[in-house]
């Protein structure tokens, strides 16, 4: 589909790299900064909060409900359309009447995403790496890094290991990485009844998190219904500040990790949640976070994908919280 939806670009810059107009907006990049404008105001950002939030939104087809890529640019998934804002979840720009929303089918915002994505990351940058594990974004185009910004996450249709999932990680493909040196590799010895072989399986969870390449990268290790199990490795910041449509709860199983809670639609401060490892937390529905991990850290995102859940909240038919006290 994406194929065939066009992307406006004009010829490269004195940097190297095109402008991009999608509706009424236009992003471009120079050395060091990302510029997007729009009928009402304009908005600059550091390229390597850019890239690592786009890259994000390409690889998750827009996620879950809100993608602020900083306090003024987002995009707001509605399954099929996408909204591309400016200072919607701003409390500022909305009372400045600075901000502006457009809706886009998906596949033509994502076409337009991935081009800008694959044209502004130079090959020595990798925008889902750690930044201790990556070069730089900044300067002139120089080379481009298709492969890595291509990459999807890795979604298992049953659970890892199960005969027949290919999601599998092994010395070859996924080396562990080196802040995880120290955990153990043991997998579970299962023994299944005869004729059950491919229905019996396990596997070791930190070993398989411990073998990421990529940080803030959700993989679906399984699944039963709309019930995903989405476990990642983390390091350094969340490179969105996410507004989720639905609750989420994150398990932390290894480390620290600490959460910038704000108001989903002003940004207003709601709280500051850290997490340490065996630590549980469920997200509210109406809020957006940005998670902080000083050292790698392995984290269970666990998340409904019930299609009918942002109705249901929207409508007062499912609450925005799991529990009330
Ligand atoms: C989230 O927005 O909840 C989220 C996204 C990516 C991660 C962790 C959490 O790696
Ligand atoms: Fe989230």
């Amino acid at each position: 589909m994406t194929d065939t939806a066009t992307v406006q670009s004009t010829a490269p810059n004195a940097e190297g790299f095109r402008t991009y107009r999608l509706g009424g907006f236009t992003f471009s990049r120079d050395e060091f900064f990302v510029h997007v404008s729009w009928p009402t105001g304009s908005h600059t950002l550091s390229v390597d909060i850019f890239l690592r939030a786009l890259q994000r939104d390409v690889a998750w087809d827009f996620f879950y409900g809100t993608v602020n890529f900083d306090p003024v640019i987002a995009t707001v998934n509605h399954y099929g359309t996408v909204d591309l804002c400016a200072g919607r979840f701003n409390e500022s720009y909305r009372k400045a009447e600075l901000d502006h929303v457009e809706n886009f089918a998906s596949p033509e915002i994502l076409a337009t995403f991935k081009a800008m994505l694959d044209d502004w990351t130079s090959a020595e940058f990798d925008p889902f790496a750690s930044p201790s594990e990556t070069g730089k974004p900044f300067g002139v185009k120089t080379g481009s890094n298709t492969d890595a910004v291509t990459r999807r996450r890795v979604a298992a249709n049953r659970m890892v290991s199960v005969p027949g999932d290919e999601a599998v990680r092994t010395d070859a493909t996924h080396p562990i990485n080196r802040m995880f040196a120290d955990v153990v590799q043991d997998a579970p010895l299962v023994e299944a009844e005869p004729g059950f072989e491919n229905e019996v399986a396990a596997f070791n969870l930190y070993a398989y998190i411990s073998r990421s390449d990529v940080t803030w990268n959700p993989s679906v290790v399984s699944q039963c219904k709309a019930s995903l199990y989405c476990p990642t490795s983390e390091e350094y910041i969340l490179p969105v500040i996410h507004g989720n449509d639905r609750v989420e709860w994150f398990v932390q199983l290894s480390d620290h990790i600490v959460w910038d809670v704000q108001d989903g639609s002003s940004g207003a401060k709601r709280a500051t949640v850290t997490m340490r490892a065996g630590d549980v937390a469920a997200m509210p529905a109406d809020i957006r976070h940005q998670g902080y991990s000083p050292k790698r850290s392995m984290l269970l995102v666990w998340e409904n994908a019930s299609p009918d859940l942002p109705e249901m909240i929207r409508t007062g038919r499912a609450p925005t919280v799991p529990v009330k006290f």
